[in-house]
């Protein structure tokens, strides 16, 4: 568990900014969402968005829980095989993919390659056909669900340059499905990020529904429905739309289309609340009576706050004052945007005092650069009291490397 005192022990021994993960958490949410998943459903599998924090480390962690990997790239998909992943228990998705990523990804047998326009789908046919394979696919569709979400974490609208219309895949269905050298595995929607409710699920689902009663050879040919990721980081929440989607899909989906499995692609849900980000407290400054605490992370590290406005929860794990204040957080960049909290209150912070931005582990080290030209943080996992280091500290050289 990720008390103050060893945070304190290991931004001292470590440095900040720090990235810390207690995979105890990770492994609570990962087994209670199977759980609940199975009370409904026979045959379903969690397949870990590797964007959400994209370590090799973490990914044999969740391999050995039984999950199974959603890439976006080939470097997602590179980092996975790193970690002893099978290929065959990757899904390549991703909106727009060079011919190099197809080529690769045809060459490495993944599971399946999600596709999400009709171009691909022929792009993806014409490799496999050069090398002499029969390669798996998911269509990813764009349903025009609305959810309800920060306005950047939508990805199913009509506004979305995300998956293929369901008319124009509608459309085309007998050309594809003539194609000889894809098979056409899985369905596939993504509706958008850090939802609420199960509803936009639901009604992707019932559109889905439609589709297959209109085309019996798809149906017919179909291993699986992909209702994406979208879960929250609160696992109360979580398991409660879990578990209200799951008796819709067993009563009314799978009742329909029996033999088909499902699978869940949690990001946030997984990892965001088992990652903290330590910072130090370079400077307290007051500017025309607004308190500052000026901290040496930054939008570069994390940056959240910064772009959707998002709110993290800000402690100080070294403070002994009792004697609280109204502070505003920024970070060293050059950059109004760079504040993490406006008005928080927290005891008196002097320099060298320790913060802990919590839910942080997702989004957090994946969405990390070298902005203002700082190396990127170090990366911890705790397991049962054992340490490790999964990312190294960027030092200065590695700046230059290439
Ligand atoms: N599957 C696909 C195809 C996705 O595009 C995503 C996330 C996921 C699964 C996982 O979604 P999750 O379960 O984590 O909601 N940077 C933003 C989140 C962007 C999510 C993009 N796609 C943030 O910091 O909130």
């Amino acid at each position: 568990m990720l008390d103050n005192q060893l945070l304190l022990e290991l931004a001292e021994k470590y440095g900040t900014p720090l990235y810390v993960y207690d995979y105890e958490i990770i492994e609570r949410n990962f087994k209670a969402l199977r759980e609940e998943l199975s009370k409904h459903l026979a045959d379903f599998k969690i397949a870990y968005a590797l964007k959400a924090a994209p370590l090799a480390d973490l990914c044999s962690f969740l391999n050995s829980l039984g999950a199974i990997f959603e890439a976006v790239s080939i470097g997602e998909v590179y980092t996975a095989l790193k970690a002893d992943v099978e290929p065959s228990k990757i899904i390549f998705d991703g909106v727009s993919k060079s011919s190099h990523e197809i080529r690769k990804a045809v060459e490495l047998g993944l599971q399946s390659i999600h596709v999400e326009s009709l171009d691909e789908i022929f792009d993806v046919a014409s490799e496999a056909e050069r090398q002499g394979k029969v390669q798996n696919i998911g269509i990813r569709l764009n349903l025009d669900v609305e959810v309800e979400t920060h306005k950047g974490l939508k990805t199913s609208t009509r506004y979305s340059k995300f998956g293929i219309p369901l008319y124009r895949f509608k459309a085309n269905i007998e050309k594809v499905l003539g194609l000889k050298s894809i098979s056409v595995k899985g369905l596939h929607f993504h509706l958008g990020s850090n939802l609420r409710s199960e509803r936009p699920y639901i009604e992707a689902l019932k559109k889905i529904l439609k589709l297959l009663h209109a085309s019996k050879e798809l149906a017919e040919n179909l291993a699986y429905v992909d209702i994406g990721g979208g879960f929250p980081a609160q696992l109360g929440k979580t398991l409660e739309m879990a578990s209200k989607l799951g008796v819709w899909i067993r009563n009314v989906f799978l009742n329909e289309f029996p033999c088909l499995m499902i699978i869940v692609e949690p990001g946030r849900f997984l990892v965001a609340e088992a990652g903290v980000l330590l910072t130090r407290v370079n400077y307290v400054k007051e500017i025309y009576g607004k308190k500052w605490a000026l901290v040496d992370a930054g939008m570069n590290d994390f940056i959240r706050p910064a772009l959707y406005g998002a709110k993290h929860k800000i402690e100080c794990v070294s403070c002994r004052e009792t004697r609280q204040e109204t502070y505003s957080i920024g970070g060293p960049i050059c950059e109004s945007t760079d504040v993490f909290a406006e008005n928080v209150s927290l005891p008196m912070l002097s320099r060298g005092d320790i913060l802990v931005l919590k839910e942080a582990g997702a989004y957090g080290i994946s969405m990390a650069s070298n902005y203002n030209q700082r190396p990127r943080p170090a990366v911890i996992s705790l397991y049962k009291s054992q340490v490790k280091i999964v990312k190294k500290r960027e030092i200065l050289a590695e700046l230059l490397n290439l």
